[in-house]
């Protein structure tokens, strides 16, 4: 059940405020009865909501996860004319955007929707969700340098919040190691900052986890919606205050 000012400004009738003037006016009817009341909350799904008699337009939310490869931009318009995540989705009516961006150069997953809600609160720093990613880096960084990785790494925006880091394993010719990283964090260039910042640029980027999702059985360039329990546990694990909530992994 959702506010009804808020459906009806998600379904593009006006701004929520001039919603909430639209249903004190007596303009709008749940039911084929007039609503006056703001607080009043509606099923999207089910309740027939009109204004001024004209039933309005639900748009179903979608959510969906895609295997982002490299050389796509996380938009979903590029004034530049080069590919973008949303050209990889093929059927989907729906305006969906990403939640979050992955850079041009580095593939995994990615979330879109076109539930502003969940976008909004999923990229909240206090929703912090492990976002897991696999870096190859020059080089073969010391235990004490991946440690750092972990514990905190001074950046020129401050200083990195606590996560994991763990060594993978190594060239034979040791030029380059795989470290897999766990931040909660989602500044720009992160993890390839992190990685610089340790004497180590990273070669080639993915994420790998986000929260409880992986990508397993999607390839490069391949979506698929979310199931609706997979949608519901991260719902989930948004009402729970940062307090009472246990780290979604
Ligand atoms: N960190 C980065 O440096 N790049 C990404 O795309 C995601 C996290």
């Amino acid at each position: 059940m959702e506010r009804l000012q808020k459906v009806l400004a998600h379904a593009g009738v006006a701004s929520r405020r001039h919603c909430e003037e639209l249903i004190v006016q007596g303009k709008v009817q749940v039911n084929g009865k007039v609503v006056q009341e703001l607080g009043t909350r509606v099923d999207p799904a089910t309740d027939k909501i009109t204004v001024n008699g004209k039933p309005i337009r639900i748009e179903q939310h979608v959510y969906l996860m895609l295997y982002k490869p490299t050389g796509v931009i996380t938009s979903v318009s590029d004034p530049q004319g080069r590919r973008v995540v949303t050209d990889l989705l093929k059927g989907v009516k729906e305006r969906v955007y990403p939640v979050g961006r992955l850079d041009y150069d580095t593939s995994g997953l990615l979330l879109l929707t076109n539930d502003g809600d969940l976008a909004n609160r999923l990229a909240h720093p206090s929703y912090e969700i492990d976002k897991v990613y696999r870096a190859w880096v020059r080089g073969v960084p010391s235990q004490d340098k991946v440690k750092m990785l972990a514990t905190g790494i001074r950046l020129e925006d401050g200083m990195t919040a606590p996560g994991e880091a763990r060594l993978l394993k190594a060239t034979a010719t040791k030029d380059k190691a795989l470290i897999e990283l766990t931040i909660h964090e989602g500044r720009n260039r992160q993890v390839r900052r992190m990685c610089e910042a340790i004497g180590h640029p990273v070669v080639t980027l993915e994420r790998i986890r986000l929260g409880f999702l992986t990508l397993e059985g999607l390839e490069p360039g391949q979506y698929r919606p979310l199931t609706s329990a997979e949608v519901e546990k991260l719902k989930q694990g948004l009402v729970q205050t940062r307090k009472s909530r246990p780290r979604q992994r």
